[in-house]
């Protein structure tokens, strides 16, 4: 169904509750995701961006209820990935001959993905489309925002910028603009997309706000793929990306372990303690890779000014957990941020040590040596855990 969002721009996307997955596995949604579509109606008519593969169907059907299909003059692909893509096949089935506004990068990408030679009209920065009424479409290119075919376009008169992935979030609401939703629901998802997704692209997310704000143009709206359209104060998230896209940091520390008989966790519990004796103002969270989203876990890294990070030795090596979520974090690129290591073991001695290779190769500081102990720690060792925690951010606070 479709949504006004002015009196000629239109919501035609879809909402999808169910989704908990994305990227395969990669991306936890536990408040589901929308794939939002647009729809402008001027002497042209403009289709934005459409929906997830899946839900081809459904959006032509729906969208064939607002306009006759052979009516539209234009579709914009802002990004080629199939969450916004994924309906292209079905659509161009009914309007083969319909010209496609993209980057040279998304021909690249949506030939890669559907293996068809559509109707490409290839667009750059500064490139513009008159769509009738005095009004164009401006496009500007975003590349590795996150893919290198991104790009966002603006519409004049009516002050509207398309940004894709950029300003969105994994957030699914039938309430249709920022204002009118939970604002604690709305930027915990907003963060968490950054950090999860964002987080290795900082700079190039701080060369193009400033690249947007030269242009100096009106913004009333701005239209994501995902999640909100940000209506009310709508620049209030792009001043949010200039703040986390600058080596943003809390006065958090974050400690995140696995365990097999609770070593580890004692460990990890008395670090935290020991912190907290010496700096009770430091917001330090304790979590169990294991039983915890990875997501979450990663959001709560990227607010951290450090982390630690411990596990047993298994097998030779380091609790899979563990090893997953610093592969994670290796690939986001984080900077400016302090680590430290611990974890027990039995009879090789490597865990922390796999640990402090990993996080020094993905930019961490490690600002302490390891913290590790054979067997299960004894009243000793739980004593030196806490003294360990007070030299850290002793240490940290130098
Ligand atoms: Fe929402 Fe990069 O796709």
């Amino acid at each position: 169904m479709k949504k006004n969002i002015t009196n000629n721009v239109f919501w035609v996307g879809k909402n999808d509750w169910e989704l908990r997955q994305f990227h395969g596995y990669e991306y936890s949604t536990n408040r589901g995701s929308t794939y939002n579509s647009y729809l402008i109606k001027e002497e042209k008519n403009i289709l934005i961006d459409t929906v997830y593969k899946p839900f081809a169907a459904e959006f032509i059907e729906n969208l064939s209820k607002e306009i006759e299909l052979t009516k539209i003059d234009y579709i914009i692909t802002n990004h080629a990935e199939i969450d916004h893509s994924g309906a292209l096949p079905e659509l161009m089935k009914l309007i083969p001959d319909t010209p496609i506004y993209c980057t040279a990068n998304g021909v690249k990408s949506l030939k890669g993905h559907f293996h068809k030679d559509w109707n490409f009209k290839t667009v750059k920065t500064g490139d513009k489309l008159s769509i009738g009424n005095n009004k164009e479409l401006i496009f500007i290119q975003a590349p590795m925002l996150h893919w290198p075919d991104s790009m966002f376009c603006y519409l004049t008169g009516d002050n509207i910028l398309f940004s894709n992935d950029a300003f969105g979030q994994h957030f699914c609401s039938e309430l249709l603009f920022n204002d009118l939703v939970d604002q604690h629901e709305l930027y915990a998802e907003a963060i968490k997309y950054y950090a999860n997704i964002l987080t290795p692209f900082s700079k190039l997310v701080t060369k193009k706000i400033d690249e947007v704000i030269k242009l100096d143009v009106p913004v009333d709206f701005i239209c994501t793929s995902h999640g909100v359209v940000w209506r009310d104060n709508p620049l209030q998230i792009v001043a949010k990306y200039a703040e986390w896209a600058n080596n943003y940091q809390e006065n958090q520390i974050t400690v995140i372990y696995d365990t097999m008989y609770n070593g580890t966790r004692l460990l990890a519990e008395n670090i935290v303690k020991g912190i907290n004796s010496v700096d009770n103002n430091v917001n330090v969270k304790l979590f169990n890779s294991a039983t915890n989203d990875k997501n979450e876990i990663i959001t709560e890294i990227f607010k951290s000014k450090a982390i630690l990070v411990g596990s047993p030795t298994v097998n030779n090596g380091i609790m899979y957990s563990i090893a997953g979520l610093l592969e994670l974090v290796k690939g986001l690129k984080f900077k400016n941020k302090k680590a430290a290591t611990f974890g027990c073991f039995g009879w090789h001695d490597v865990s922390t040590k796999i640990i402090s290779e990993i996080l020094n190769e993905s930019g961490f500081e490690i600002i302490l040596d390891s913290l590790k102990t054979k067997w299960v720690p004894d009243k000793e060792f739980v004593i030196k855990s806490y003294e360990y925690g007070k030299q850290f951010i002793k240490q940290l606070e130098n």
